[in-house]
């Protein structure tokens, strides 16, 4: 086991979301038009499990761990990332918004770009800390793997019980989006 094993799980959960947003968003450029439950769970999906529990497990895990390895919170790796979670959160935001203009009417293209961003920032995001952060993560903190992911474990649980869901719930909402266009 390593211990970013739980959060590379996240991110394969997440990638299959991106996908289906992907898939999504040339459906609307084609004129086709999505249902009100496929773009509310979207939001449910990119809100609750990627803000507030992925990130909440990195944010409130993996961050601190390896800042008592040393790493600093200010000016490297750990700040770069906290401000792209923040950059997803406002992406995020402005989908919210404009699927609640679309779905009163409004033609799909600020959804279409608002999907966009929202698919070309979190995709290189991900790529970044699979590629470069958790590889560091899984080096530096290679003597405590079975602390830190039991603490990524307990961070989820929380965070999910605090929202009244379950992991199921939001591997669901990616299974179910997956067959949008079939
Ligand atoms: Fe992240
Ligand atoms: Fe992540």
């Amino acid at each position: 086991m390593s211990p970013t094993d739980s959060l590379r799980r996240d991110h394969l959960l997440i990638e299959k979301m991106i996908n289906a947003l992907k898939i999504v968003s040339s459906m609307l450029r084609e004129g086709k038009s999505i249902p009100s439950p496929i773009l509310k769970q979207a939001i449910d999906f990119s809100i609750n499990f990627t803000n507030t529990c992925h990130h909440g497990k990195e944010e409130e895990s993996l961050f601190p761990a390896l800042e008592k390895k040393g790493m600093p919170k200010q000016g490297g790796p750990i700040a770069r990332m906290l401000y792209e979670h923040e950059i997803t959160t406002n992406l995020a935001s402005a989908i919210v918004a404009s699927t609640e203009s679309y779905l009163h009417g409004s033609e799909a293209d600020r959804l279409v770009s608002d999907i966009d961003n929202y698919v070309e920032h979190v995709e290189m995001h991900l790529a970044k800390e699979n590629q470069r952060l958790f590889v560091m993560a899984d080096m530096i903190l290679s003597d405590q793997s079975l602390d830190v992911d039991q603490e990524l474990e307990v961070v989820e649980k929380t965070k999910l019980e605090s929202m009244n869901q379950s992991r199921h719930h939001y591997e669901k909402i990616v299974d179910e989006l997956e067959a949008i266009n079939k």
